[in-house]
């Protein structure tokens, strides 16, 4: 059985010491960086751009993950490759043409993530599954780190995992949003590829070793 890839979001990092939390992961069995980006309008915060993609992305080998939480971000994907983005998600809220979309990101040669918020239904996703390569099932409400776990999140887990299972597809499932030692489990359990931590991590006294503790859950599927 493979391990839960894990993908801290450096989101709840020290900004001032970005250096010393990308040498923690780099050394870490973590699997990528989670990079979120928010503009203010989509989400009710603004985080940071593409200088610190950039900037990160010269310093590690690590894939990065990056989060799209703005409006309009099929003016963006260029600019998403180029600082160094391995795969991008964007928000299927957030997005009119959400299938030109992918196709653009797919063409710049990243793989292809759709984000959905904790009130839109798996079910939204039915027709754009065979495009993409994972969902980012949000299980806080985006815009900040650190916010409490939505419980029915692990039954979305579940349907999502049983649409992709249904479909023979090959789409990952990323869970980002308050995750810990409380439910990471479970999830994975449910059928979770992928575990966004950023509070959990960061918060420690010891972040590499919850990073070793994390990667021990193991895949279902
Ligand atoms: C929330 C972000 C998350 C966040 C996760 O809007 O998309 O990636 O950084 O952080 P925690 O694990 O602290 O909820
Ligand atoms: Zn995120």
């Amino acid at each position: 059985m493979k391990s839960i890839f894990l993908a801290p979001s450096l989101l709840s990092a020290d900004f001032a010491d970005l250096k010393s939390a990308i040498e923690m992961v780099n050394e870490s069995e973590a699997d990528m960086f989670h990079l979120d980006i928010m503009d203010g309008v989509f989400v009710p915060n603004i985080s940071f751009g593409f200088p610190i993609i950039s900037a990160i992305k010269k310093n590690t080998r690590k894939p990065l993950d990056v989060h799209l939480m703005i409006v309009e971000p099929e003016k963006y994907i260029e600019k998403c490759e180029k600082a160094g983005a391995y795969n991008l998600t964007i928000h299927i809220e957030a997005c009119i043409h959400l299938h030109r979309t992918i196709q653009i990101i797919k063409e710049l040669g990243m793989t292809a993530g759709v984000a959905i918020n904790p009130h839109t239904p798996v079910s939204m996703l039915e027709d754009i599954l065979p495009y993409i390569d994972l969902v980012c099932l949000m299980s806080v409400n985006p815009g900040f780190g650190g916010q409490k776990f939505i419980e029915g999140s692990i039954k979305k887990v579940e349907q999502l995992r049983g649409l992709i299972q249904k479909k023979n597809l090959n789409v990952k499932i990323e869970v980002d949003g308050g995750v810990n030692f409380g439910n990471a489990q479970a999830l994975a359990d449910a059928g979770a590829d992928i575990l966004v931590t950023g509070n959990t991590i960061f918060s420690s006294n010891d972040p590499a070793s919850v990073i070793k503790e994390l990667k021990k859950i193991r895949l279902k599927v």
